[in-house]
């Protein structure tokens, strides 16, 4: 009996999404004669039952195109915004599961996806995940596709930079995505030569960024590129930061949890605007002229690099393949050259930093590149 497949993506929108939705399509129609539906923007589109059918037709022509045909938020299965209140619509998916006959449920998307869709598979859900983000944060694999097209955008941008800091004699500061994980950052900031990178897991001391600067001046170099993640933070504020996440974890009742959950909220909420900040000081510090670029959504925008493409069509396929073997409770990772199944519940909730011993880190030291410590 051919099997019914509903695909969604969540999360933001990332390169090869389409790539990954027509591999696991194309691969499950063709290979296995399976039926597939991609519901729309997310989980909300299985909470409201809107869907396409994917077949031969709506799956050509989409390889090369960027963000997702199917649409996406970042809408929970348990607290789905409706107007002004947040409904729990969880036993509202599983019915529509059911309804569409669904024989498992592929959720591909980023360290919230997993999440969800692992809360969706305790209730009883047959769920498959693939792990996309340009973040490369999510856990149990070796990679993340949009990873790569990101880091070439970031990358050509700080190319970019180097020739307007050059002519000008100024520091740039240059902010790079990648929430609250480094990779992005510290991936371009080595491929682009920039001589300062700050990255979440190593907090920054601005006196010994200026230090550095001013010893590039010293030397001839009046000019600096910082590259700065957008989730990178002083020695000060990440103390801050861990006594709210300390707080959050000891709380024992609701409303002290709520309080931690809502400090927490704050924190980030006024962590925005710090590349500015940390530019405007560095430009006290060191008396050379500041500007600031943030890079944002046009790293994830547009057409997926080859690897991503690859990568996206290789997982797509490889999770057609395990469905027909009547897998399920896994996300397909990437391993080497080979893609394989993980337990979901090792991936969700998990988060990948970049390891303080990881090669980038020691490569960007011997280089001389200052990551702020
Ligand atoms: O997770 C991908 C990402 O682009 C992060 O790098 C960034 O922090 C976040 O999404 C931005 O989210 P939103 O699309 O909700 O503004």
């Amino acid at each position: 009996m051919s099997k019914c497949v509903g695909i969604l993506t969540s999360g933001g929108d990332n390169p090869g999404l389409n790539a990954a939705i027509r591999g696991l399509g194309k691969a499950g129609i063709d290979a296995y004669n399976m039926q597939i539906i991609g519901f729309r923007d997310g989980f909300r589109g299985i909470a409201n039952n809107r869907y396409i059918r994917l077949d031969e037709m709506s799956l050509s022509g989409i390889l090369t195109v960027g963000g997702t045909i199917l649409g996406t938020s970042r809408d929970k299965p348990h607290r789905m915004p409706f107007g002004d209140k947040e409904l729990d619509m969880t036993d509202v998916i599983v019915e529509n599961y059911h309804k569409n006959h669904l024989d498992v449920l592929v959720c591909i998307g980023g360290g919230g996806t997993q999440k969800n869709a692992f809360r969706l598979m305790k209730k009883g859900l047959n769920i498959i995940t693939l792990p996309k983000t340009i973040d490369n944060d999510v856990a149990q694999t070796d990679v993340t596709f949009g990873f790569d097209t990101a880091l070439g955008i970031a990358t050509e941008a700080i190319d970019r930079l180097h020739s307007t800091a050059h002519s000008h004699h100024r520091i740039i500061v240059v902010e790079i995505m990648g929430h609250r994980a480094g990779w992005l950052a510290l991936g371009a900031g080595i491929a682009g030569g920039a001589d300062v990178i700050l990255i979440p897991e190593i907090p920054y001391d601005v006196t010994k960024i200026a230090e550095a600067i001013v010893a590039r001046r010293r030397k001839g170099k009046h000019f600096s590129i910082v590259a700065v993640a957008e989730g990178a933070m002083s020695i000060e504020e990440s103390q801050v930061l861990r006594q709210i996440e300390e707080n959050k974890k000891d709380s024992k009742k609701k409303d002290d949890k709520k309080n931690a959950t809502d400090e927490l909220k704050k924190f980030y909420e006024n962590h925005t605007g710090n590349t500015y900040r940390l530019a405007q000081h560095l430009q006290k510090l060191t008396v050379l002229e500041s500007r600031v670029t943030i890079l944002g959504y046009i790293q994830r925008g547009g057409t997926p690099s080859a690897v991503d493409r690859l990568l996206a069509t290789r997982l797509g396929s490889a999770c057609a393949k395990l469905i027909h073997e009547g897998v399920s409770g896994v996300m397909v990772a990437s391993h080497g050259k080979n893609s394989v199944p993980v337990p979901l519940e090792e991936v969700a909730g998990n988060r990948k930093i970049v390891p303080l011993d990881h090669e980038w880190i020691y490569t960007a030291r011997m280089l001389e590149t200052n990551l702020g410590d």
